[in-house]
């Protein structure tokens, strides 16, 4: 198996900085949504998620799956964060279900949905839920990670989500339940939201290109 390091394409003496900068750039390069996959997008992350379990690039002795499979399981710990379930909008249109639908999770679960499309994961305290949704393996649209072009907007059907920092979303959009998963973090015991909801009607104008900030970073290197 490959360094991590390689991977993210670092020294292996790369400071704390260095290494999140380099996933930022790769992850966000290797995301669908910016011309990469799915299976690119896990090798970062997984590169990125043993560097910070402590991987020695001398003895290779910590998040390696060799070690792993010599490891006695150690206890399972006792759940922590917020558990947020999810569903693909576009699940919704596959069918023809509507966000206003009352028992629209219910249908979800009695359907034979992928994981990727319906299913729960947890969110740490504070944590942005676009951020949670990563580390949990799901590669959700985003482009600017800043509140400033809606690709990453979620509908939120049950449980609260403030936003704090400036944003572009429009206050009626905020009343209606959307938020930025960006720039906010969930507040209340359970979440349930719809995902990639950024081509909702009258939302959808709000939508700046992924490429508008693949220039930028571009032009930043
Ligand atoms: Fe641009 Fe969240 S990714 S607003």
């Amino acid at each position: 198996m490959d360094s991590p390091f390689e991977v993210l394409g670092v020294s292996p003496d790369a400071d704390e900085d260095t290494i999140e900068q380099a996933y930022r750039e790769q992850v966000f390069e290797a995301h669908p949504d910016h011309g990469g996959s799915a299976a690119a997008f896990q090798r970062i992350r997984r590169a990125y998620e043993r560097i910070q379990a402590g991987y020695d690039p001398d003895t290779d002795d910590a998040g390696s799956p060799a070690e792993a499979e010599n490891t006695p399981e150690p206890a399972e710990p006792d759940p922590v964060g917020v558990p947020v379930q999810y569903l693909d909008y576009r699940a919704l249109a596959d069918h023809g279900w509507e966000l206003t639908d009352a028992d629209l999770f219910e249908k979800a679960a009695d359907t034979d949905l992928e994981v990727g499309d319906y299913g729960e994961f947890r969110a740490e305290p504070g944590q942005p839920l676009l951020e949670a949704a990563e580390e949990a393996g799901h590669a959700w649209p985003f482009a600017c990670r800043g509140g400033a072009c809606t690709n990453c907007a979620v509908a939120i059907i049950d449980g609260e989500m403030p936003m704090h920092s400036s944003h572009i979303l429009p206050q009626e959009w905020i009343d209606r339940g959307v938020r930025l998963s960006c720039v906010s973090a969930p507040v209340s015991d359970g979440m349930k939201v719809v995902f990639n909801v950024k081509h909702l009607p009258g939302l959808e104008e709000l939508l700046l290109p992924a490429s508008r900030f693949d220039k930028a970073r571009s032009s930043g290197d």
